[in-house]
């Protein structure tokens, strides 16, 4: 007979530790972005809800930038770089097609060997790679696991383009996830629409830029009004169905932070859920941009850092974007 193997003791649950992040240091105002595209300042905040947004230094990448979030999660979690034995990196704009930003952020944050592994979900990537954390460490496959949300999308934009150059921007956040003796990350509510993958792609992939390249290196292009029409139409029950996952009410949270997509899509979202008064809503995108990957755990790092939140209250995390694919789960706040 064959021999049954072994697994390791399951446990209770997980949580957020800590949150680290890092933001570039050159602001870019829409004034700058709007010269190129027969834009203006009113037309971006109106529509998009965007002031201003950072981008990335011309040699400051993904990992440079994952790895001063991480610094700061880990130390917040009053933990040393080599208790992380996995490193999970959200990004769709680390620029190798091998090997991956988590290996090299594993080696330069000091950890000891941990496993790496990136999470190409775009916008919904932070959100899938919590997941993954929270399953690794309740099947004791992990202790602490730390989980990146990072972009440099301005390597990926084409700033003449009128429908994507004045939303996408860069930044970094940062979560340890750990041991819980409760569940502190709910159930995930996530899927896809692969019929939609148009809807946010790139102008050419990298087989047809070798054979016949472009005018324009592979850069991000968006059908704007299809992917709002599509969150408008489908992310507000993707929120319900992980509040009804978790067995709590839209009243038992302090916070909502979705992804920084579009202002206008977080206001559509607050009405539809009918998101009581008391409930905090994360509004980082006019500051921030769209950072893709990386603008739910900046935009969650905003509201911890202003004082926002009470510690242990409840906040709803949702991402949707590219693919088009969506995550959603409730978390206890560190
Ligand atoms: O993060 C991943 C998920 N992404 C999203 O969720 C983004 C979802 N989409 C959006 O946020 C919005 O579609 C945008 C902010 C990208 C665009 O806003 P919109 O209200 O959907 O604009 P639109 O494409 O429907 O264009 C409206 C009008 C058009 O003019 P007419 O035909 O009404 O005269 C466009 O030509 O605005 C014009 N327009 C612009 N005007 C100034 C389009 N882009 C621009 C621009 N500046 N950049």
């Amino acid at each position: 007979m064959t021999k049954a193997l072994r697994l390791p003791p399951t446990r209770a649950g997980s949580r957020i530790m800590s949150i680290g992040s890092y933001r570039p240091s050159r602001v870019v105002d829409n004034v700058e972005i709007a010269a190129r595209i027969e834009s203006s300042d009113e037309w971006i905040r109106d529509r998009s809800g965007i002031i201003e947004r950072r981008w990335a230094a011309a040699d400051e990448t993904v990992v440079d930038m994952a790895l001063i979030a991480s610094g700061k999660a880990v130390a917040a979690a009053g933990l040393s770089p080599e208790q992380i034995s996995m490193v999970l990196v959200a990004t769709v704009t680390h620029p190798y097609q091998t090997p991956s930003a988590a290996a090299e952020l594993a080696a330069r944050l000091g950890t000891n060997g941990a496993g790496a592994l990136d999470v190409a979900a775009a916008c919904a990537g932070f959100c899938y790679a919590l997941s993954i954390a929270d399953s690794l460490i309740r099947t004791g496959s992990s202790e602490y696991v730390l989980v990146v949300g990072v972009e440099k999308l301005t390597d990926f934009l084409n700033l003449d383009d009128r429908g994507s150059a004045f939303i996408f921007a860069d930044g970094a956040g940062a979560v340890v996830v750990g041991p819980a003796d409760h569940p502190g990350i709910g159930p995930v509510v996530w899927g896809s629409d692969g019929d939609q993958k148009d809807a946010i792609t790139m102008t050419q992939s990298w087989a047809e830029y070798r054979t016949e390249p472009g005018e324009q290196f592979p850069a991000l292009t968006m059908q704007g009004q299809q992917v709002f029409r599509w969150a408008i139409g489908e992310i507000s029950k993707v929120c319900v169905q992980a509040l009804e996952a978790a067995g709590v009410t839209i009243d038992d949270l302090v916070a909502f932070v979705p992804h920084q997509a579009n202002m206008r899509i977080t206001d559509a979202m607050v009405k539809q859920l009918k998101l009581p008064e008391h409930v905090v809503v994360a509004r980082d995108i006019a500051t921030t941009g769209n950072t893709s990957a990386a603008s739910v755990p900046l935009a969650l790092d905003r509201l911890v850092e202003n004082g926002e939140l009470p510690g242990g209250g409840l906040a709803l995390l949702v991402g949707f974007g590219a693919g088009l694919a969506f995550a959603a789960q409730v978390v206890e706040l560190p």
